[in-house]
């Protein structure tokens, strides 16, 4: 993410060149380019609740298992002390810490709207929040998992630099149309990313931290490999996104995610990279440095719908 070399202006949304593969989503009339929503929705009363049930849940399981920047930001900020929290709030809280803000938005968004909101400090979060149908699963990120799994994180001055540093290097993926190298990098991190902690991992991506039975999978699974993160070969990786990981990548501590990334040189690797990915999610190569070799049994007998336990 070397961005030294660059000459970017930051605080201008970044154009999509043309050729760049993203998602084909159609912005609704309300938001504007920033895909912005004009305010948080307000959440009635059982909404309110469904945040409180899920808020519940998920701390049965984390303390213990979740690594302690995320349950310090958590307490930092308050997000149990009833219903979904208010982003002005929030923001307020969040940018004395660490400069950042927490911003409505209608749905996933594109990657260079998103990019740019990222390298401005601003963390865009869903403004809906799912029902009790999806209780358990819900493919398009909802205000639980971007503010419950996400923003704790944010209070880290480390992370927070680096989830900063990461939308700036969004400018230089778009040119490389290297797109889904840096999303599996953001996927096997920020999503579900693992952290060193007294010698063993914890949780630090939001993708578990906002999911019922991720955390307990992820950590003390026999099926799925946890290997020591490298960025190379990670952003060579293929992920599944709609089913447990059957691979989780693991860092030595923030400044170490921080370093592995800011200082590498992006362009290089880029023009290295072909445009699919090398390898698949369950495999383990040659230069992993590898804390647990999976079983990969749940995903061998089907994953999710199979009924396979996740064991
Ligand atoms: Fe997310």
């Amino acid at each position: 993410m070397t961005t030294a070399s660059l000459v970017t202006d930051f605080t201008r949304l970044p154009e999509m060149p043309e050729g760049v593969y993203t998602a084909p989503l159609k912005r609704p009339e309300r938001v504007g380019e920033d895909w912005l929503e004009p305010a948080q929705r307000s959440y009635t009363a059982d909404e309110n609740a469904i945040w409180d049930e899920l808020f519940a849940r998920q701390m049965e399981v984390l303390p213990g298992r979740a690594c302690n920047a995320f349950l310090q930001g958590l307490e930092r900020l308050d997000l149990g002390r009833g219903g979904v929290p208010d982003f002005g709030r929030l923001s307020d809280e969040l940018g004395a810490l660490t400069g950042w803000s927490v911003v409505p938005v209608p749905m996933l968004i594109p990657d260079h709207v998103f990019f740019w909101h990222l390298a401005n400090r601003r963390f865009p979060a869903g403004n809906f929040i799912r029902t009790r149908e999806t209780f358990d699963y819900i493919q398009e990120p909802d205000v639980f998992h971007d503010v419950f799994g996400h923003v704790p994180m944010l209070t880290d001055p480390t992370y927070a630099d680096y989830m900063q540093e990461y939308g700036r290097a969004g400018w230089k993926a778009m040119r490389y149309n290297r797109l889904k190298s840096l999303g599996a990098l953001y996927w096997y991190t920020v999503e579900f990313g693992l952290v060193m902690e007294g010698g063993e991992p914890k949780v630090y991506g939001a993708g578990i931290l906002s999911g019922p039975a991720e955390a307990v999978f992820a950590l003390e699974g026999q099926s799925p490999n946890r290997i020591m993160l490298n960025v190379d070969r990670v952003m060579r990786t293929d992920y599944v996104i709609d089913d447990l990981q059957p691979t989780y990548f693991v860092i030595e501590s923030f400044e170490d995610l921080y370093h592995q990334t800011v200082e590498r040189d992006f362009d290089r690797l880029y023009r290295g990279l072909g445009a699919g990915f090398t390898y698949a999610n369950m495999a383990v190569i040659d230069v992993d440095d590898v804390l647990h070799r999976g079983t990969l049994e749940y995903h061998l007998r089907g994953g999710r719908g199979s009924g396979a336990t996740p064991v």
